[in-house]
């Protein structure tokens, strides 16, 4: 599978936004992941549909769009509305019923659907959803921040995961180059980084090196 590089908007600086999308797109960039958070279901605020809308303007990478909020029915439209090119759920926050209602009808609009688990949830939790989904999305970190420590359970219920799943595994919190192989080889196939990316002077060879781990 190829290996892909989701920059974590999360870690730019807000203040000159379109020159930060403009260079993690230019150094290669295959989307970009955007952090929506809610001061409820992880304790931050971040980014809301209307920013979302404004990034949809000035970029044609993929939206990744992933929802760290409660009650995520009440809002997926004005995200779909606002451009997300893919939207994940957290098994925290949503039933497998409601999921899988949501899931072919954004699939129907040609939205990618994937569901994210927290560190402490276990597997067995989004077993029953798999097959509603075209991605999953382990978090590596609790989420809430950018710029944590990467929590190495991540890696075996990677492992775990690969044997069940045949879509895509990204894998999100902490990514760094030393670990960016460890998750390859266990079958992450997308990488979410923020900090390791917007932090280095040198976006380029961030992505190259995060992609080239194996
Ligand atoms: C954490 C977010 C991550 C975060 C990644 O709650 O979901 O996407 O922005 O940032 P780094 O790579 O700095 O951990
Ligand atoms: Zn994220």
């Amino acid at each position: 599978m190829k290996i892909q590089i989701a920059p974590s908007i999360l870690s730019a600086d807000f203040s000159c936004l379109r020159d930060e999308i403009r260079k993690v797109a230019i150094a290669g960039a295959d989307m970009l992941h955007i952090d929506v958070m809610d001061g409820h279901f992880v304790p931050n605020i971040t980014i809301g549909p209307a920013v979302v809308k404004d990034i949809r303007k000035v970029t044609k990478l993929p939206l990744d769009v992933h929802l760290m909020i409660e009650n995520p029915q009440d809002y997926v439209d004005s995200f779909v509305k606002a451009g997300a090119d893919m939207i994940t759920f957290h098994i925290e926050t949503i039933s497998a019923p409601k999921l899988r209602a949501l899931s072919s009808k954004l699939k129907a609009k040609g939205i990618k659907v994937g569901i994210s688990l927290n560190p402490p949830t276990p597997l067995a939790k989004v077993k029953s959803v798999l097959k509603f989904v075209d991605f999953v999305l382990v978090m590596s970190v609790n989420p809430g921040f950018g710029g944590q420590e990467f929590i190495p359970s991540a890696i075996p219920k990677i492992k775990k995961l690969r044997a069940i799943f045949k879509g895509d595994i990204a894998v999100d919190g902490g990514i760094n180059e030393v670990n960016a192989g460890k998750v390859i080889q266990a079958g992450a196939n997308i990488l979410a980084a923020g900090s390791y990316i917007f932090k280095s002077n040198n976006c380029k060879e961030a992505i190259r090196r995060l992609r080239c781990q194996i």
